[in-house]
């Protein structure tokens, strides 16, 4: 029997699964087609897509319809900063550097402060601060600084504010109720907040007044948002927006669920040290057996390891190794530290080069990132 499941902006619980996912959102899965035409337009495929980490869309065909005709589409995609980054949330940025780069976009980058202040046991200030300090981790991600604005809603309001009212007028309790479950003990801030969430996606059209599309990339848990922007986009004359979604980097503790900040052991943050990164993926759940004698009798279970699930969705570009250290667990040749060994030198690289890039960016934030 499949095991209950979770996915909402606020939560992710249990075993996701995503082709159940699919239908119950009513997105569309990414076709090898679609997959092509991006491959074709940045000149090389990224890893992300290969491997199915960003597997389903909302009206990305149509995107690339209107791309071809020559209708040009900007990127939005942002962060809840409750506090440090982690490796799960490098994923949409990554591959919307990958995008921005491909397609040449103009990037929204909003940073949902006042989001976290309402939902989390975070300061107002504290909130801001790591809007800031989050937004290094953006830029290192490899953002083009030049194509790309960064705001904080706390910071940017009353630009944002002009643009949220004309959503908001259009969305009724009952319809915000029935998306994203809100209840008579909801505070009133984020019962509006979806209509802040909603403004970055109108920003170009509506502030520059030019005529073009918008992409955003993120994991599917922020979907509840764009079903609404969607909806209420031809009331305001603009287009809908469209969605390209992954599916969640799990936590070393276990397959299913996503990495979580609030979970200190079994989150990589991008400031960890890379001694104390090594120590966290060590530690991570395996699909190992529980002993060495039975291991190397009966195999490993890569189904359910999470080291295999990093290696195979961030971390191991090479088909041929992935397979080998598969095959090898399934057969007992290969135990778990050496797959684990193997996975913490290469987060420790990535976290050495990311570090690099994130202190290279403290130059540049403060002008990257736009305020009232
Ligand atoms: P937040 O801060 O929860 O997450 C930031 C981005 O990271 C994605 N994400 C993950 N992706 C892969 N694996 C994971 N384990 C994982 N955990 C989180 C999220 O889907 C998100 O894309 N309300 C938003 C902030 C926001 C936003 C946006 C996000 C405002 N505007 C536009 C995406 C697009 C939030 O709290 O994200």
């Amino acid at each position: 029997m499949q095991k209950k499941f979770i996915v909402n902006p606020w939560e992710v619980k249990g075993d996701v699964d995503y082709d159940k996912l699919v239908k119950e959102f009513g997105v569309q899965p990414l076709s090898e087609e679609l997959i092509k035409k991006i491959e074709r337009k940045a000149g090389e495929m990224h890893l992300y897509l290969r491997r199915g980490l960003f597997f389903s869309h909302r009206d990305f065909d149509v995107i690339m319809e209107d791309y071809e005709k020559g209708k040009e589409f900007v990127l939005y995609t942002g962060r809840g900063p409750s506090g440090k980054t982690h490796l799960g949330h490098l994923i949409p940025w990554i591959f919307t550097a990958y995008l921005q780069e491909a397609f040449g976009s103009k990037l929204y980058f909003q940073m949902t402060d006042d989001e976290k202040f309402l939902m989390r046991d975070v300061g107002l200030d504290e909130a801001v601060g790591y809007s800031h300090d989050n937004a290094l981790d953006v830029i290192a991600a490899g953002v083009d600084p030049r194509k790309t604005v960064i705001f904080s809603d706390v910071e940017y309001m009353k630009t944002i504010y002009r643009i949220a009212l004309q959503v908001a007028k259009r969305v009724t309790f009952s319809t915000a109720k029935a998306v994203f479950g809100f209840t008579n003990s909801s505070n009133i801030g984020i019962i509006f907040f979806p209509a802040v969430q909603a403004s970055p996606a109108f920003m170009a059209q509506m502030l520059e007044k030019r005529d073009v599309n918008c992409l955003i990339p993120c994991a599917i848990d922020q979907d509840p948002y764009w079903r609404i922007a969607r909806d209420i986009a031809p009331l305001i004359g603009m287009p809908k927006p469209a969605g390209i979604y992954s599916k969640f980097l799990p936590g070393l503790r276990g397959v299913g669920g996503k990495m979580s900040a609030s979970e200190e052991q079994t989150a990589v943050y991008t400031t960890d040290p890379p001694a104390l990164a090594r120590k966290k993926v060590m530690g991570a759940f395996t699909g190992g057996r529980a002993t060495v004698a039975e291991q190397k009798e009966r195999g490993g279970n890569p189904e359910v390891c999470v080291v295999h699930q990093w290696l195979y969705y961030m971390f191991e570009d090479d088909d041929k190794k992935l397979r080998k250290f598969w095959d090898e667990c399934k057969q007992g040749k290969i135990l778990c530290g050496e797959c684990k060994k193997y996975l913490a030198d290469r987060v420790c690289r990535f976290l050495e080069e990311h570090q690099k890039r994130r202190e290279k960016a403290k130059k540049e934030v403060e002008k990257v990132m736009i305020k009232d």
